[in-house]
């Protein structure tokens, strides 16, 4: 795969996505990090990101290995990658414009599984806030014995499951999660258990855990033919895009990553919408 075809809006190999990588920064988001290393998508950024739009760290400058001072990244990046992989970011294109269920959605993918039968890619929508919280769905969750009537709910996809999403400290996983990028786990409704410990101890807040009421979920060669029919940008972000996308009103998600990543996708964010064909 990856020949797309001359229709295909987004080209998807990798000089073009190191060339198309000039998101303009907003003053918001100036503020640098020092890349962290442990970190291999920042390490990859690092060399992704033009070397302009990233700020020099004097304090990293001895120890650092790589030729040339170690840069920081904004705390805000995306940059297209030639193939989706887990804890990549799935980004609809115009494509999809029409299309009620994915249109102008940005997609967390938690697993890139294999082909094997249900092992196959899945994820959830990360900007379709539902404005509600669990105990205004589900009356048993209004009870004060059980701690997640105060989280938020999500539309995550038209498959008929619930995932959460926990936001961690300081990017420590939790044990017995499964860690999609630093500082973000997920589980399933077997693990609610766990979590109610968790908050019942102080170790987890409402505000850490979004519910999604269903998930997006695809066999294998059904997503990567989707990717080169263009339908989505597979995107790689900074943990504190992902991180933020959980802490604020996600509804800008799809525009702001689009805008982080520059050039042709930043056309695309402004572009109106296509109407259904
Ligand atoms: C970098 O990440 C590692 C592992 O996620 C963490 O232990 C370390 O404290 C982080 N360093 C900084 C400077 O944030
Ligand atoms: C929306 O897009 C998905 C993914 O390509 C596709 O499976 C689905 O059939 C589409 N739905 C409509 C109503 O076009």
């Amino acid at each position: 795969w990856g020949k797309g075809d001359a229709s295909t809006p987004i080209g998807d190999d990798d000089a073009d996505a190191v060339s198309q990588n000039h998101g303009e920064l907003k003053s918001s988001d100036t503020m640098y990090v020092p890349s962290n290393l442990s970190y291999w998508r920042d390490v990859r950024a690092s060399f992704v990101i033009p070397k302009s739009e990233q700020a020099v760290d004097v304090n990293t400058l001895p120890q650092t290995s790589f030729d040339g001072p170690v840069h920081c990244l904004p705390r805000k990046w995306a940059h297209s990658i030639s193939a989706p992989e887990s804890g990549c970011v799935l980004v609809a294109t115009e494509e999809l414009d029409g299309n009620g269920t994915f249109e102008r959605t940005v997609i967390l993918l938690l697993k890139l599984g294999s082909r094997d039968a249900y092992d196959g890619p899945f994820g959830v929508i990360l900007n379709r806030p539902l404005y509600t919280k669990m105990k205004h769905v589900n009356p048993s969750f209004r009870d004060q014995a059980t701690p997640f009537g105060d989280c938020s709910l999500f539309f995550g996809g038209p498959v008929d499951m619930s995932i959460f999403l926990m936001r961690t400290n300081e990017g420590r996983p939790i044990k017995g999660f499964e860690e999609v990028a630093p500082g973000v786990c997920f589980g399933f409704r077997t693990d609610l258990q766990k979590v109610g410990h968790l908050m019942k101890n102080g170790a987890l807040s409402p505000d850490d855990l979004k519910f999604y009421v269903g998930y997006s979920a695809w066999d294998h060669d059904q997503l990567l033919s989707e990717i080169d029919a263009g339908y989505w940008v597979v995107t790689s972000c900074s943990s504190g895009l992902i991180t933020d996308a959980l802490t604020t009103d996600p509804s800008c998600l799809w525009s702001e990553v689009l805008q982080l990543m520059g050039g042709q996708y930043a056309e695309l964010s402004q572009k109106p919408k296509e109407d259904g064909a």
